[in-house]
């Protein structure tokens, strides 16, 4: 690993992503065109219906030509791990992007039919072309919108996806820190999650989401079964990151 992939400040791709932090939260993207340079980069390298070779391709693109937010190739075998453990039949993710970590939760669980619920309409987009490339656009769906939408989102889930008490053995939350535990209570109100059901977290340290980990800490035992993985924010050996991977005991 070069100097610069360890010390994510020597690059400009980093620098840049504070100037586009405001576009971002409004649009999903970093407004420099990098996740549709990035979708383009997969098009051009990346093997037709590979694919390992799709993700090693987003990671070739995230080190070398621009950073991307994916949960990347530190954080991601943790995410295969639990997916693998979960065996699920039904996925939700939380926080598509440009479709990094759906591929790798459907890489993990080929038999799963995997839901991913993003915010923007062009990262949809540009997620259903990389899904298209790797040659799973038929086993995961992005639906756009957020789960607190005012109940959108989530009924759209149930009547037009399958989604119903006890249907959901795998969850992933990668999208709006502040909203983990929000999200997630909205989805076990619904009583969508099976006794057993894996639900993993990212970012929980940086950029942070201390109620959901508060929540995780006190539920310990009783509702939830944590494990705390330790690792470094995405595409860097510089700043640790927390990834939650919690097993669900209610019913
Ligand atoms: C960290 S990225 C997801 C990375 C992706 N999971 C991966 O590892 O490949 C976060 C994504 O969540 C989206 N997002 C932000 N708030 C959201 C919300 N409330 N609901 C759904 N998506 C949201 C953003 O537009 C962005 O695409």
């Amino acid at each position: 690993m070069s100097l610069k992939q360890r010390i994510p400040l020597l690059r400009w791709s980093v620098w840049r992503m504070a100037v586009g932090a405001r576009s971002f939260f409004t649009t999903g993207q970093f407004g420099d065109g990098r996740e549709a340079a990035a979708v383009a980069y997969v098009l051009e390298h990346a093997r037709p219906g590979d694919i390992d070779d799709v993700l090693a391709t987003i990671d070739r693109f995230a080190y070398e030509k621009s950073l991307l937010i994916n949960i990347g190739d530190e954080k991601g075998p943790l995410l295969d791990a639990a997916v693998r453990r979960a065996d699920p039949k039904l996925a939700l993710e939380l926080g598509t992007y440009c479709g990094y970590s759906a591929l790798r939760i459907a890489r993990s669980a080929p038999g799963a039919k995997v839901y991913s619920v993003e915010l923007s309409e062009a990262n949809a987009a540009n997620a259903r072309q990389i899904w298209a490339h790797a040659g799973v656009a038929d086993q995961i769906t992005c639906v756009v919108g957020t789960i607190g939408d005012g109940g959108h989102t989530l009924d759209a889930l149930a009547s037009e996806h399958g989604f119903a008490p006890g249907a959901l053995d795998f969850l992933f939350l990668d999208h709006e820190k502040s909203v983990y535990l929000t999200d997630l209570l909205s989805i076990l109100d619904r009583g969508w999650l099976r006794t057993g059901a894996i639900v993993v977290a990212d970012n929980v340290k940086v950029p942070g989401a201390p109620k959901y980990r508060e929540y995780m800490r006190r539920q310990q035992g009783t509702l939830w079964q944590t494990v705390e993985h330790k690792a470094h924010l995405e595409y860097q050996r510089m700043l640790p990151d927390l990834v939650l991977e919690s097993e669900y005991l209610g019913s």
